[in-house]
């Protein structure tokens, strides 16, 4: 069965409209986790635009299924990933003047980092992922680095315009999951993916989690994050 990560970054971004306190996200955790969702997830960003280290620190008490925080590969949010201890790290790039995550995490020109910081992970027992697009060398660096997990990224495949161009993109994704699978490496992917979309996805070799967030909580406005939570599940069972 393929596991839902629900990533409830959107929630603390309508909260953050206002900087008050609703709507919660570690309340959204709460709904999500009734609905059946197998993951929560959130980013700390270094700029802390939506979720916030209160949020991160009580989510850690609350969640009771696998808490995956994405993250980038700084001091500062390495240490507090460390302290907090969720099940799974997800790591990302980030850049402060993009609206959401853009492209796969360069492995390869960051290895070093990368390799130091999946050391302390494992030594804390927390599963490393890294957030890559669907290349041979990033998978080859992914696992020289490491990784438990890589999510590849889905966002090239959401974006693609016209069915040659979705055929190409899922083709890669399809080939650089054969390919991770080969070097040891468990798979996730995420990244754009909607109601839609997310179907063409499930057939990835060896695919275990999808990651999800904008599509459900844009959904959720309109019908209930139950509802929503509940209706991408039925796609990703069916
Ligand atoms: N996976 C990763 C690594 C991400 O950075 C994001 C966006 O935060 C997602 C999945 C979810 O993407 P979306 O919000 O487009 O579903």
């Amino acid at each position: 069965m393929i596991k839902l990560g629900v990533n409830i970054d959107h929630v603390a971004t309508i909260r953050q409209a206002r900087r008050g306190r609703e709507p919660d996200p570690v309340w959204a955790a709460a709904v999500c986790e009734l609905a059946g969702a197998d993951i929560i997830t959130v980013h700390l960003r270094e700029d802390r635009r939506h979720i916030n280290d209160r949020d991160l620190r009580l989510l850690r008490r609350t969640v009771g299924t696998k808490l995956n925080l994405e993250m980038a590969d700084t001091a500062e949010i390495v240490g507090i990933a460390l302290e907090v201890r969720p099940e799974q790290v997800t790591l990302v790039p980030e850049k402060r003047e993009e609206v959401t995550t853009e492209g796969g995490l360069d492995v390869r020109g960051n290895l070093e980092s990368l390799s130091a910081a999946a050391e302390k992970f494992r030594q804390a027992g927390i599963l490393v992922s890294y957030f890559i697009d669907p290349d041979f060398d990033q998978l080859a660096a992914a696992r020289e680095a490491g990784a438990d997990f890589v999510e590849l990224h889905t966002g090239a495949y959401a974006n693609a315009s016209g069915e040659a161009a979705v055929e190409r993109e899922l083709e890669q994704l399809y080939a650089a999951a054969e390919r991770g699978g080969e070097l040891g490496l468990r798979i996730n992917a995420g990244h754009g993916l909607n109601y839609l979309n997310a179907k063409r996805v499930l057939a990835l070799f060896g695919l275990e989690e999808l990651h999800i967030g904008h599509s459900i909580i844009s959904r959720a406005v309109f019908t209930g994050l139950d509802s929503a939570v509940r209706e991408m599940l039925a796609i990703i069972s069916s």
